[in-house]
C-alpha cells in the first residue's frame, strides 16, 4: 500500500486516498490480513471438534458461495464509496439503520483483537520455551493446562504480544509489516508442507487424514454449519469492516472477482495444511482420543509439541514453527487493531496517538479478562463459556452474522445489486454474476438467519456448541 492510511476516510480524502500498488499488492495485503491464527490455530480445532471431513466440506461450500458473495460485496462497496465501513454505510443514508450497520462492522475487530492477542501471547510463550530447548517438557500432557491456569504468567505473555502490536501502530511502520509478511508467507507454506508431511506419515496418522478429508455424514450436526460459517467469517476477514477499508484503497483496474478467488484459494490452502499438520497428529500421538479431538482452543498447543518432541530436530522445527505463527498472528493483529484506530480517528475526530492509546486500553481491559479467564478468573463463566470463548462466540456467532446481514441489506435494498455489479464489472468479466445475485438475494440471508437462530438456541441451552 502506498500513502497515508490514516487520512483515508477524512472528508476531503478522495484525491489523497492511498491505494494499493497494484493487483499483486492488493492480493498480498488481503492475504496477509486473512492468514493468521484463524487458519493455523482455529480452523484445525474446529474441524477436529465438529466432524472432520464433513466440517471441511461444509466450510468449502460456504466459502465458495456465501463467503465469495460477501467478499465481492464488501470490496465493491468499499471501492465505490471510498470509505471504511462507518462512512460507507453513511454514504447511503444518515439515519439510524445506516449508522448501526457501519458501526457493527467497525466494532467487531476491536473486540477480536484483545483475545487474539491472548492466543498471540501463548505463541510467544511456546516460542520462548523452544528457544530454551524445553521441547520434551512442552509435549507433556498437562503442560498446556498448567500454563494457562498459572496466575499472572499468562497475563505477562499477553501483555508482551499487545505491546508489540501497540508499538508497531505507534511507529506506523506499515511498510515494514508488509515486507515481513511477503517473506514470511512463503516460509510458512514450506514449513507447513514439511510438518504436515511428517505428521501424516507417522504410524496411525492415516486414520486422522481420513477423518479430516473424508466426509462422514454421521458426524454432521447443526453446529457443524454454525461453526463453519463463523470460521469462514473469521478466516477470510469478512463481516468485520476490513474488506470495506481494503476495497477503498483498491484501484479501479483491479479485478475484484479474480482477486477474491486468489485470496480464498490461498487462505484455504493454509488452513488445510494446518489441518493436515494437527489432526493426523492427534491420531498418531493420542490414538484419536475423542477428548483430544474435542480439545478446542488448546489443540494446537497440545498436539504440535508432541510432533516436534518425536522429531530428530524438533527444537529447531519448534522454533521455526512458533516464530512463523507469531509473525502471522502479529500481522493479522496489527491490521485488526489498525482498523480500530482508524475508526476512532475518523469518527471521534481524535489524533492517531490518542486513537492508538484508546485501542491499547481496550486491548488490555478485554484481553486481560480473557487471559486470566482460565486461571485466577476461572470462576467467571459467561453463558457457560470461559471469557475468551465468550468473546469468540459473541463476535463470530452473533455480531458477524448481524454485520453480514447489514451488508446484504445494503446491497440488495439500498445500493441495489446493479450498482454493485457495475462496480465489479469496471475491471472484471464477472462470470459468476448470476450466482452472485442468487447468493445475495437468497442464500446469504438464509445462512445468516440459521446461524443467528442457532446461536440464540445455544445461549438458551436448546442445542450445545
Ligand atoms: N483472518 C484472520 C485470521 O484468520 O487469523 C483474523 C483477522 C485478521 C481478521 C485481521 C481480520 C483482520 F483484519
Amino acid at each position: 500500500m502506498t500513502g497515508d492510511k490514516s487520512s483515508a476516510t477524512s472528508q476531503h480524502m478522495d484525491k489523497r486516498r492511498s491505494t494499493f500498488s497494484g493487483k499483486l499488492g492488493y492480493v498480498l495485503a488481503v492475504a496477509g490480513s486473512a492468514v493468521g491464527l484463524g487458519n493455523i490455530w482455529r480452523f484445525p480445532y474446529l474441524a477436529a471438534k465438529y466432524g472432520g471431513g464433513i466440517f471441511l466440506l461444509t466450510y468449502l461450500i460456504l466459502m465458495l458461495t456465501f463467503g465469495y458473495a460477501l467478499i465481492v460485496s464488501e470490496t465493491a462497496l468499499g471501492r465505490m464509496t471510498k470509505r471504511s465501513p462507518v462512512g460507507a454505510f453513511q454514504t447511503f443514508g444518515k439515519k439510524m439503520p445506516f449508522k448501526f450497520g457501519g458501526w457493527v462492522n467497525a466494532v467487531i475487530p476491536m473486540l477480536i483483537v484483545p483475545y487474539y492477542s491472548v492466543i498471540g501471547g501463548w505463541v510467544i510463550k511456546y516460542l520462548s520455551e523452544y528457544l530454551r530447548g524445553n521441547t520434551q517438557i512442552l509435549a507433556r500432557d498437562d503442560y498446556f493446562t498448567g500454563f494457562i491456569s498459572d496466575g499472572f504468567g499468562v497475563e505477562l505473555w499477553f501483555l508482551a504480544f499487545s505491546l508489540i502490536v501497540v508499538v508497531v501502530l505507534f511507529a506506523g511502520v506499515k511498510h515494514g509489516v508488509e515486507r515481513v509478511s511477503k517473506v514470511m508467507m512463503p516460509l510458512l507454506v514450506i514449513l507447513a508442507v514439511f510438518v504436515a508431511g511428517y505428521s501424516m506419515t507417522r504410524p496411525g496418522a492415516l486414520e486422522g487424514v481420513k477423518y479430516f478429508l473424508i466426509p462422514n455424514f454421521e458426524n454432521f450436526s447443526w453446529m457443524t454449519v454454525v461453526a463453519a460459517m463463523g470460521q469462514m467469517f473469521y478466516s477470510l476477514s469478512i463481516a468485520m469492516g476490513i474488506l470495506y477499508t481494503y476495497g477503498s484503497y483498491m484501484k479501479k483496474d483491479v479485478d475484484i472477482e479474480k482477486s477474491t478467488t486468489q485470496v480464498e484459494i490461498f487462505d484455504t490452502a493454509i488452513a488445510m495444511l494446518a489441518g493436515l499438520m494437527i489432526i493426523p497428529a492427534v491420531f498418531a500421538f493420542s490414538g484419536g482420543d475423542p477428548d483430544t479431538l474435542q480439545a478446542g482452543p488448546s489443540l494446537m498447543f497440545i498436539t504440535i509439541p508432541k510432533v516436534f518432541a518425536s522429531m530428530g530436530f524438533g527444537t529447531g522445527a519448534g522454533i521455526m514453527f512458533f516464530l512463523l505463527v507469531l509473525l502471522a498472528a502479529l500481522t493479522s493483529a496489527i491490521s485488526l487493531a489498525e482498523s480500530g484506530v482508524s475508526t476512532f480517528e475518523d469518527q471521534l475526530g481524535i489524533g492517531r496517538h490518542k486513537a492508538t492509546i484508546l485501542m491499547g486500553v481496550i486491548m488490555i481491559l478485554f484481553g486481560s479478562a480473557s487471559a486470566l479467564g482460565f486461571g485466577v478468573l476461572d470462576f467467571v463463566s459467561v453463558l457457560g463459556m470461559s471469557i475468551l470463548d465468550f468473546f469468540d462466540f459473541l463476535t463470530n456467532s452473533l455480531m458477524m452474522p448481524i454485520a453480514a446481514l447489514a451488508t446484504c441489506l445494503l446491497v440488495t435494498h439500498v445500493a441495489g445489486l446493479n450498482r454493485v455489479i457495475e462496480e465489479v464489472e469496471q475491471s472484471s468479466e464477472f462470470k459468476r454474476k448470476k450466482l452472485y445475485c442468487f447468493f445475495m438475494k437468497y442464500l446469504a440471508p438464509i445462512c445468516i438467519v440459521i446461524i443467528l437462530l442457532s446461536s440464540i438456541a445455544n445461549v438458551f441451552g436448546w442445542i450445545t456448541m
